[in-house]
């Protein structure tokens, strides 16, 4: 049977003290209800609804940012009359024929294997709930059982001394027909404490059509956790982190201290891969056999090849490091740089848009910049490309074999041919030819019998 899900996000989250709608506020800097919706993609829902109250423009233009797939509707609930009232808003797009779920925009960690069970319960002619058994209770939905039977929900506030001493309740998460659905929540009534449209009273009506109710649970309960402030967005945060860096451990990687880490993207890794604390991990990261990382690196949307080391405190973005490979420590590495093979960059070396060739070096200080660097080449501390006039970027070429003295300008366009030599503290403007030695620096001059200042007495 195909599957609908609703998203609950109309909640305008005062408590996270914040103009931003609650459910925008970020995990694995990810808006929460990012990866609802994530989750809900891989039970490939045919359409997720999203029920939104405020912000509805950030909203739209956020989820909608970067993404081809067009299976979201927003679906708004001007006013805020119950989670009742919040699904039914998305009833006239239900289809009777279909399963939908109803999940939450600030419930960010449920594990799609959970939802998986969930949809696997769901008698055909009847509902299923997603509950927990909590040592306190309070403040939640009791499942109210008959002889095991589940027969409804009673909120907290409308529950007698009795009813409050259950220790299951209710997550909020549900799976239901899509017919059942709307004809149970256009019955619904607000005769309640909360003068609400409870989505928790379907439950009864389910049970009152002779229809059956089954539960799932969780296997663990911060999968059912929200955020109202940001205390417990820390934590799911937190959480998240964890849940991650075990994923990593369980696929084989070493993790100095799976509590200093932050994964916000993915990492893809090989065998016998080495991370040191505090590394950040963004966009799409993939780190092959043997890969080293050193502690305080920031690496994101990058490859980083076979048995190469990425040294402490080395930030890369957008970059190709070939195998056997070092980088850093201290080196950045921005959009558009590749490191061919074994090649090497040390401390305070900075490369944009720019190829190092197989077996180069550039150990201290340098900055290369739209370059590209063929092999064996040693390029010295102190090297800057100047590849800019204030106006437009120019190219240098370095080619195999050239050796760049300490402390040297490349004034691009430059062209540094094959084993050619640039003298230290060069100039260089014009090209050199293979084999040749450029130098461009002041003449020394040695001048003797110099007196120093001496101080009056
Ligand atoms: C709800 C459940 C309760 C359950 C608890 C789990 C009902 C009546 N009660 O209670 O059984 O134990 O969640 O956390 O469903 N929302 C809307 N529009 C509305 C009202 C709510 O979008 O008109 C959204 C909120 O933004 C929130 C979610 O629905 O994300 C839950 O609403 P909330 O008011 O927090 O429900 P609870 O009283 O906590
Ligand atoms: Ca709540």
């Amino acid at each position: 049977m195909s599957l609908s899900v609703v998203i609950l996000a109309a909640g305008k989250g005062t408590r996270m003290r914040s103009s931003l709608p609650k459910v925008l506020h970020r995990v694995a800097d990810k808006p929460m209800v990012g990866h609802v919706i994530d989750a809900a993609r891989q039970l490939n829902a045919v359409n997720i609804y999203i029920v939104y109250g405020f912000g509805g423009e950030i909203l739209k233009a956020t989820l909608t940012e970067n993404t081809t797939s067009n299976d979201l509707t927003f679906v708004e609930q001007r006013d805020q009359l119950g989670t009742g009232h919040a699904v039914d808003m998305a009833s006239p797009f239900l289809k009777d024929d279909e399963d939908v779920l109803v999940l939450y925009g600030d419930v960010p960690l449920t594990k799609v294997s959970t939802l998986e069970n969930l949809l696997a319960v769901k008698p055909e002619n009847g509902m299923a709930l997603l509950t927990v058994n909590l040592a306190n209770p309070n403040g939640y939905g009791r499942i109210v059982r008959h002889d095991n039977t589940v027969v409804g929900i009673i909120e907290q506030k409308d529950a007698s001394t009795e009813q409050l001493l259950i220790n299951e309740i209710n997550t909020g998460i549900l799976l239901a027909n899509g017919g059942d659905l709307k004809r149970w929540l256009s019955n619904l009534s607000s005769d309640n404490a909360q003068g609400e449209y409870y989505l928790t009273d379907i439950i009864a009506a389910c049970h009152k059509e002779g229809k059956v109710i089954a539960t799932a649970h969780p296997e663990t309960e911060v999968e059912v956790e929200g955020a109202n402030n940001r205390v417990q967005l820390a934590s799911l945060e937190r959480a998240y982190q964890l849940r991650e860096a075990e994923a990593l451990m369980i696929a084989g990687a070493s993790l100095r201290d799976p509590s200093r880490i932050d994964i916000r993207g993915k990492v893809i890794i090989g065998q016998e891969v080495q991370i040191d604390i505090n590394c950040i991990f963004e966009g799409e990261v993939f780190l092959a056999n043997g890969v080293q990382v050193g502690a305080n690196c920031i690496l994101k949307d990058c490859v980083i090849g076979e048995n190469s080391i990425i040294k402490p405190n080395s930030i890369i973005e957008q970059a190709v490091v070939g195998d056997e490979c070092s980088v850093g420590p201290f080196a950045r590495l921005r959009p558009g740089t590749t490191m061919n093979r074994d090649s090497h960059v040390g401390n305070f070396v900075e490369m944009k848009k720019t190829t190092l060739g197989e077996g180069s070096k550039a150990g201290h200080l340098t900055y290369l910049g739209d370059t590209i660097i063929g092999a064996r080449v040693n390029i010295g501390a102190g090297t800057i490309t100047c590849n800019y006039d204030g106006v437009n970027k120019f190219q240098t070429i370095i080619d195999d074999g050239a050796f760049i003295g300490s402390n040297s300008s490349l004034v691009a366009p430059v062209f540094i041919g094959i084993n050619a030599t640039v003298g230290a503290g060069s100039v260089i403007a014009k090209d050199i030819e293979a084999e040749q030695l450029g130098v461009a620096r002041g003449k020394q001059k040695n001048i003797s019998g110099w007196q120093r200042p001496t101080k009056k007495s």
